[in-house]
Order: structure tokens, then sequence, then C-alpha cells
């Protein structure tokens, strides 16, 4: 349920116009004093705070009420965005403020993102939500996401054996997405043709559905399906964050789970996938500009706001002879590892041959810690994390709006 706050109707119908046809409700009201009123007897999820009332008062209200309603999420209109308003609305704890003249845009994508997280929160407040009926449907498939921000770490070889092992051991639907647009080497770690990519998806946005996607997914032998990266590192320049959230939440749909490889940057693409994540792993080598870069990757996530139980760490290659020891590692990070990965050289012929590890020799000790990886992923506990941490998207968009 959304409450829009403004002494203009416009908005407000601006807003019902977007939600025509959805099971949506919005009300309109036209003076911040009724607040309390109109959520009484509302409930609402969203109150979008319209640009007719005054940012000071915006501000004032949002505090005052967010404290006592920690499921609700609030947004705001304003004329003109700068830096201070930003600044004092994420103080107040406003998730988003759209500029006017960026309602096209930014509007509906930004009420949809605060109706899923009051959704999360919900649930995980276990707050029960009588205006909507128990539907006994699927659940959504949880996104896993393989990251570092140093290459050669093993973030290819890792996920998509992973992959694998998850598919073989639960017997559910995966896919693996290559958001590695320019060097991804999903298709070469499966031995498949690209006959599509995420370009093709790409190329087809306006109309993708969930049965057009399926026609772009490649199969492996093992049955996981695969979203390729483009044949052509030219072709990735055309795809954005917002194509990348689209497919990935159709593939939420389409799959129990969605594994993702990534490339070694914080780039729009990764934070995507990052912020749409139910467990991100961060993958290290035992060496020292590894765990620098580990580390350093840490605290971003930390600084964007994603809680820690969804940052999750794999140690690969853990058995290698260097000086430093596992616990000294895990020490250093402030994290236990959910999994070391042996350093063995079927790897590297695996990879050569373009047949998973975890089916080519199951009996390994490489395989057995990929499918002790995998049984991690499936008993993580995932309640606190997608959409709670929010505050990353919302930094990210002060970042990009400011620069
Ligand atoms: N546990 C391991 N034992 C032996 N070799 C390994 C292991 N893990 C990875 N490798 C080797 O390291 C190489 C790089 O791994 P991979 O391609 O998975 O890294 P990546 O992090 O995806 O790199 P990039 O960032 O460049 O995509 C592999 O081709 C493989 O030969
Ligand atoms: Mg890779």
């Amino acid at each position: 349920m959304i409450l829009v706050i403004d002494s203009s109707s416009q908005l407000n119908t601006r807003i019902g116009g977007l939600f025509i046809g959805s099971s949506e409700v919005v009300v309109g009201v036209g003076d911040v004093l009724r607040i309390d009123e109109a959520v009484a007897a509302h409930k609402p999820d969203v109150i979008v705070i319209g640009p007719a009332i005054p940012v000071d008062t915006a501000f004032a209200t949002a505090e005052g009420f967010l404290a006592g309603h920690p499921y609700a999420q609030m947004l705001m209109v304003v004329e003109a965005l700068d830096s201070t308003v930003l600044r004092n609305a994420m103080r107040a704890g406003i998730k988003d403020v759209i500029e006017s003249a960026s309602l096209d845009e930014q509007l509906k994508p930004s009420i949809e993102r605060a109706l899923a997280i009051s959704s999360r929160l919900k649930e995980s407040l276990d707050i029960k939500d009588e205006t909507v009926t128990e539907e006994a449907g699927d659940q959504p498939g949880k996104v896993i996401t393989f990251f570092s921000t140093k290459g050669g770490v093993g973030k290819s070889v890792i996920s998509t054996n992973c992959a694998v092992a998850l598919a073989k051991s639960t017997g559910k639907e995966v896919v693996v997405l290559d958001l590695d647009l320019q060097f991804g080497d999903v298709g070469i770690m499966y031995q498949m043709s690209p006959n599509h990519t995420i370009f093709d998806a790409v190329q087809a946005i306006s109309r993708l559905d969930e049965d057009m996607l399926k026609g772009f997914l490649m199969v492996h032998t093992s049955g996981v399906k695969a979203l390729l990266a483009p044949v052509r590192p030219h072709e990735s320049d055309s795809i954005t964050a917002a194509h990348v959230k689209e497919i990935i939440d159709l593939l939420r749909k389409l799959f129990d789970y969605v594994v993702i490889d990534t490339p070694p940057s914080f780039t729009d693409v990764v934070l995507t996938a990052l912020d749409e994540s139910d467990q991100i792993y961060l993958i290290a080598t035992m060496d020292m500009p590894s765990i620098k870069n580990i580390k350093l990757a840490i605290q971003t996530l930390k600084q964007l706001g994603y809680p820690e139980s969804v940052i999750k760490f794999v140690l690969n290659r853990a058995d290698s002879k260097v000086w430093l020891e596992v616990d000294e590692v895990e020490k250093s990070l402030g994290l236990k590892a959910d999994a070391k990965i042996p350093s063995d050289r079927i790897v590297p012929r695996s990879v050569n041959k373009g047949i998973p590890i975890v089916l080519e020799q199951p009996k390994s000790s490489i395989a057995k810690s990929l499918f002790a990886l995998a049984e991690r992923i499936k008993d993580a506990e995932i309640k606190t994390n997608r959409g709670n941490h929010d505050r990353g998207g919302m930094l990210r968009g002060l970042v990009r709006r400011l620069s």
C-alpha cells in the first residue's frame, strides 16, 4: 500500500496511474499533519512525500514517523536536488529522493524497490500483512554472487563448479549469469557455443519476458543453464545496470538459484548484482595482495550498507605452501572462511577441457570442498539480506547523481 502526501493531487494521480492493474493500493492525503491518521487507517508500506511539502517539514515528519514504523519506507520528490537535501534526507531515514525532472525514469523503480524492501522487512520482522492473502506459489530463487576485486583468484572456476554442485546435490533449477561482460569465461568453462548471450536479451529488453529469456539460455550437460557474456567485447557497452536488474529479476522467477560470476571490479553492473544478492561470496587466494583486496572489498561493502550476514568469504588455494596461515588470514579479515578450496593441478586441466571438476573428478578433495560450499549456500540463513541493504543503492544513487 502506497501513501502519497502532498498538498496538490498531481503526484497522487501520477502514482495511481503507474500502478493501475496491479494489486497495489494508492491513497493520497493533502497534509503531513494527517499522517498518523492515514497510517493508522491504511498501514502503508511506502510513503511518498510530494514536492509541495516543504523539505524541512518532510525531514521532521520522516524522523518522527520512521522510528515507530520499522518496515515502512519513505521516499521524497523534490523540485531541485542538491547534496544538502540528500544528506538531510539520508539522516532522516528517507530511502530515496527523486527530482521532479527525473520522475519518468525514477519514480516507479524507486517505489517498487521500496515496496520490495518493506515486504522483506515485514517478513524478517515476522509482521503479518492482512491485506495480502498467502499464496502457495513458487518462492523466488536465491541470488548468489561470487566476487573479488582481483583477477585470477578463481571466481569463474568456483562459480561454475558450485552451480553444477548445487544442481546435482539439490536437484533444483540453477542458472549461471556471466556478468564479466567483456571477458566472460563461463562459456569456455562449460564448453558451450555462445549461440545466444546476454547481448540478445538486452537487444530485446523492451519485450523481454520469462519465455523469451529462456530462449537465450545455453544448456550445460549437467542441466545447469547459463546466460553467457557477449561474444564481442564492444557488445558489453550497451548493457546497463538497469538491464541487468531486469534480467536478474526474471531469472529469479525462473530458477531456484541464480549464480553470478563477475569481473574483478566494482562496476555499476556488479553493484546491481550485489544489491540483488542473497549471498555474496568474496574470493581470496593465499597471498597478501589478494587478502588486502578482499579486506578493502569487505570495508566497501559494509560502508555501502550490506549487512554482515550477506557477506561470505571463500579461501581458494587454501593449502598453498606460503608463509600465511589460514587462521591468520581469517583473523585479519574478521571473517571465518565459509569454504577452503585446495589447490589442485586438475583445475587448469578441467578448465582447458571445459568439464567442471565436480563432474569429472567428483571424488577429488577439491570437488568435495566445492560440494561442501554448495551445501553451505543451500543452508545459509538468508532472512536478513537482500532488500535490507538499500542504503547501498541510496549511496550509489547519491554518488551517481552528484558526479
Ligand atoms: N583451486 C585451484 N587450484 C589450481 N588452480 C586454480 C584453482 N583455482 C583457480 N585456478 C586456476 O586459476 C585460473 C584463474 O581462475 P578463474 O578464471 O576462475 O579466476 P577469476 O577470478 O575468474 O579470474 P578473472 O577475474 O580474470 O575472471 C584458472 O584457469 C585455474 O587454472
Ligand atoms: Mg573470471
